[in-house]
Order: structure tokens, then C-alpha cells, then sequence
């Protein structure tokens, strides 16, 4: 499954300065990659052309070498057409402050009691910290605005403790993000709601952009945190799906890397509320960020969550309908026949895709016996009705999770007519038959049919924790 839905990554190997102007900005970063890649990214722009992505910076990534590296590649994707929505934290700044000033805090991240005395300092770091923030938008020629468009409530009394000054998001003031977003400015939210009564509540900040995300329709959450990604076991998941994630946090949280852990709860949160991806990207590492949103692989873990609901594993009862929804493309001779009987004998390797309890689109996963590493996708159909709504894509990336859970780093498919499809859409490259298995390679010339053979590399996934087929 692709982290950026793009093409293959830029090189994250070259230095981009933290340059001053967008031009420049543009030039920088556009210096490590290559002008394949650009073009490659440029097919993807209108894609993301508009959408809202909420970018949420740790404090301590704000104050890392690389975050002129970050609003860089800020500048660039505004100069995609992306509407971008900075929070940001302050966690390492208030601890600094208190240490400085001698004034314990009751809690640093937003989620614990905050008292008066440590949200006068949550204040003076917020303001420290988003004054950075503007000053590097400044710097890279971008206009950007603090709001106070986060209406908080207090969180109130929970188990018997008075959270004091902690809050919670009672509501986002979304005309004036949209407003300001339409006017080509990047609105910076701090990590400070304010109460009916105007006074400063202290809101954590993983949270702040999961509320923000479903206010404004966000595609993306993405936070910029000092860890690789999401740790769970210990080891980095490149991708989890919000079923499992929720499962964890639910049974046993300490599973999940402490550091992220506020991330993880923050992303089911998302998903849950209609935002559709969520990633967790190294703040500190050069080029992350464009990295994980345009490259197949990302750099980051993804956290995705009902993109698939409405794909599932076929079973018997569907063989009927899974031959009448074939039936065209074997007419057009996009597709091999299958008879029901051999369907049925095949059932399992079939996943469907169901609007309104009908079956529009079908996949089928096949491992050629003795090659565990190399799955191979077939009978990828969709009923020409749903053409070009991203279903194609949307079972390719599926039949793709599902290769590399179990096992594959490489995913071939065959087709005579749509190969455009594979290597335009779905990030296949044409390939030599010879890398076919000895008998599925015999089958091949036995069809007759002569189709193209098309390849995709599978990152392996890691062994713990995956779902079930
Ligand atoms: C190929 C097929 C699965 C695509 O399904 P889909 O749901 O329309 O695909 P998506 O909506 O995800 O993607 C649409 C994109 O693919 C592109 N596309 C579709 N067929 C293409 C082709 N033959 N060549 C190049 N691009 C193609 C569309 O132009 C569109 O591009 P855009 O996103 O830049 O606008 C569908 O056309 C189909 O079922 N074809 C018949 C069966 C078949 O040939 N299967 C492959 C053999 S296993």
C-alpha cells in the first residue's frame, strides 16, 4: 500500500538548505530529486491539489536542526496547491521553561492537571514556539497567520481530580481557517484553546490536530515527531490499520512505544472521525516529509483506516455473483474465463468489493506453490458503471497489504489490455516473463493470450501483530 498514493520517492540522500523564498524553497528541495521523480510527483499534484493536510510539529522537533529543512518542504507542498495547517506542541519547551524559572510543572503535554502556574508558562511557550514557527514560514516567503479559531471547555473533574486548566476542543472555528486557507495562508494553531470567557485553557496538542482534521474534511493528518514512526512491540510498522491499533490500545497500550503513543491514540481518534490517513513521520529526518507523501513506501508508519471497509474476502455464496461480474471482462477478452465450478475451487484467493450489499469489483491473490515471496493479482474487475471513482487502485493497494502479510515481496500481474492501468495508476513496471515461477510461467504460454507481465516491489511487512486475512 502506497503512503502518498505516488510515484517513487526522491532521493532523501542530498541536502536541501534551508533556503529564504518560496522560488528558492521550490529550487532547494527540488534539487535532490531527480526529474523523473519531479515529473512523477507533478502526475500526483492534482490529486492533492486543494486538499487540506494538518501538519502537527512536537515542540522538539521545532526546535531541531532540521526544522528548516521542514518549512522548506512546507513551502513546497503549498506550492503543490496544498492547503496546509500547521499545530504545533510544546512539550520540550515548557519543560525548559520550568526549569529555567524554577517553576515545577503539573503536567507538559496537555493531558494531565494543568495549574495556573503551569499554563503561564504553557503561554510563554506557545508564543516562543509559534513565533519560530512564523519566523521560518517568513523566511521561506510564506504569509501565515496565529488564530484563535479553538473554542475550549474545560476538561473539568475526572476521577475526582480537578484538571483545573486543561481543556478540551468544544469547537473549531472552521469559516475562519477555510477563510484564511482560501487566501493562500498558512493559519499556525497553538497548543492553547480559549474558554467561553476568552481565558486560555491548555490543549494537547496530538489531539488539537485529530479535532482540527475533522473540522476542516482534512485527507491527512501528519505528525512530525522525534521517533521513526510507530513503534509497537519494537519494532517500526510502516502500516497499521486502525482495527489493529484500536485493538492494542485497547488491551495492552505499553505495546506502543511511549513516544508515540499519545499519536496512536490520536489517529484512531482521526480515522474515527472521517479523516482518512494518518501518518507519523521523524521530524528530524532531511526530505521526511515529502518522502512519506510521495513516495510508494514512505519513510514514516500510516496509520489508514475505512479505506477497506468495503472490501472483503469472497466465500461460497458469492460465486454466482462474482461470474456474472466477470462475465463482461471476459467478453472484451480483458479477463481469462473462469467457470463457476472453477470460481468456487478458487473461492479464497477472491476479495470483493461491495456497495449496498452488490459486488462491483473484484482481485484475486495467488502464490504459485514453492514461491512464498512472489503473489500474484488477478482478475482485477471493476463494473465499467464505477470506472475511474479509485476503486482499481483502492483493490490493487488492498491485494498489496494483503501480499505482504503474508510474506510477499513482490507482486506480479498479468493483463493484455489495461496494463496502462498498472504502471500509469498502481506503481507497476513491465517486466521480462522469465521472472514468472517455472509453472505458472508454462500456464502463461499454454493461455496463448500473450498479456504483458507486470511487477511491483513489496516492502516485507514485519511478523508481529498483523491482521488475519
Ligand atoms: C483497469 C480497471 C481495474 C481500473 O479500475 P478503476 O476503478 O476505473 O480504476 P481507478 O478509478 O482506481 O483508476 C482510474 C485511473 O486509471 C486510469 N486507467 C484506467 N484504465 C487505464 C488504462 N488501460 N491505461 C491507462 N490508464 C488507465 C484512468 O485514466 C484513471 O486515471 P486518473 O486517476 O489519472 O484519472 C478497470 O478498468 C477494469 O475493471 N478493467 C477491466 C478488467 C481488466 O482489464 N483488469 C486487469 C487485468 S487483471
Amino acid at each position: 500500500m502506497s503512503h502518498g498514493s505516488g510515484p517513487a520517492a526522491p532521493p532523501a540522500s542530498a541536502p536541501s538548505p534551508a533556503a529564504s523564498g518560496v522560488g528558492s524553497a521550490v529550487a532547494a528541495s527540488a534539487a535532490s530529486i531527480k526529474p523523473t521523480d519531479l515529473r512523477g510527483i507533478l502526475k500526483y499534484v492534482p490529486r492533492f491539489q486543494g486538499q487540506i493536510f494538518v501538519l502537527a510539529l512536537d515542540g522538539s522537533i521545532v526546535a531541531d536542526d532540521n526544522f528548516g529543512n521542514l518549512l522548506v518542504d512546507i513551502a513546497v507542498l503549498r506550492s503543490l496547491g496544498i492547503k496546509v495547517v500547521l499545530v504545533h506542541g510544546i512539550g520540550q519547551q515548557i519543560q525548559e521553561l520550568s526549569v529555567l524559572r524554577g517553576v515545577p510543572i503539573t503536567n507538559n503535554d496537555g493531558t494531565g492537571v494543568t495549574d495556573a502556574a503551569t499554563l503561564d508558562l504553557a503561554v510563554r511557550a506557545s508564543a516562543r514556539v509559534s513565533h519560530l514557527v512564523l519566523e521560518g514560514l517568513t523566511q521561506n516567503a510564506l504569509k501565515a497567520a496565529l488564530t484563535n479559531a479553538v473554542r475550549a471547555l474545560p476538561v473539568g473533574i475526572i476521577k475526582g481530580v480537578d484538571q483545573q486548566f486543561t481543556g478540551k476542543v468544544e469547537r473549531v472555528d472552521r469559516d475562519f481557517i477555510t477563510h484564511i486557507l482560501d487566501e493562500g495562508i498558512v493559519p499556525i494553531i497553538q497548543p492553547i484553546g480559549f474558554g467561553p470567557d476568552g481565558k486560555s485553557l491548555r490543549i494537547n496538542s496530538d489531539l488539537l490536530a485529530a479535532e482540527l482534521a475533522e473540522a476542516l474534511l482534512a485527507t491527512k493528518i501528519i505528525y512530525l515527531t522525534p521517533a521513526p514512526g510507530m513503534e509497537i512491540d519494537g519494532e517500526i510498522r510502516r502500516e497499521i490499520s486502525i482495527e489493529i491499533l484500536r485493538d492494542i490500545l485497547r488491551t495492552k497500550p505499553e505495546r506502543i512505544a511511549e513516544v508515540v503513543r499519545s499519536k496512536a491514540l490520536n489517529a484512531v481518534r482521526a480515522i474515527e472521525t472521517g479523516t482518512p490517513r494518518v501518518h507519523i513521520v521523524d521530524g528530524r529526518l532531511l526530505d521526511g516529509l515529502l518522502n512519506e507523501i510521495f513516495s510508494s513506501e514512505g519513510v514514516g508508519s500510516l496509520v489508514y483506516g475505512n479505506d477497506y471497509q468495503q472490501i472483503r474476502r469472497a466465500t461460497r455464496r458469492d460465486v454466482r455473483a462474482l461470474y456474472s461480474l466477470i462475465r463482461g471482462g471476459v467478453k472484451r477478452e480483458e479477463l481469462i474465463h473462469r467457470t463457476q465450478q472453477a470460481i468456487e475451487k478458487n473461492i479464497d484467493q477472491f476479495y470483493v468489493f461491495e456497495i449496498d450489499e452488490n459486488i462491483i469489483a473484484c482481485v484475486t491473490l495467488y502464490f504459485s506453490p514453492g514461491h512464498p515471496t512472489m503473489a500474484e493479482l488477478g482478475t482485477l474487475y471493476v463494473l465499467p458503471f464505477y470506472h475511474n471513482r479509485g476503486i482499481g487502485r483502492k483493490m490493487v493497494e488492498y491485494a498489496s497489504l494483503r501480499a505482504k502479510e503474508k510474506g510477499a515481496t513482490t507482486l506480479v500481474a498479468l493483463s493484455t489490455q489495461n496494463f496502462g492501468f498498472f504502471t500509469g495508476v498502481a506503481g507497476f513496471e513491465e517486466a521480462d516473463k522469465s521472472i514468472l515461477p517455472e509453472a505458472r510461467l508454462k500456464t502463461y504460454e499454454e493461455s496463448g493470450r500473450n498479456p504483458r507481465v507486470l511487477v511491483k516491489r513489496l516492502d516485507p511487512a514485519p511478523a508481529t501483530g498483523t491482521a488475519s486475512a
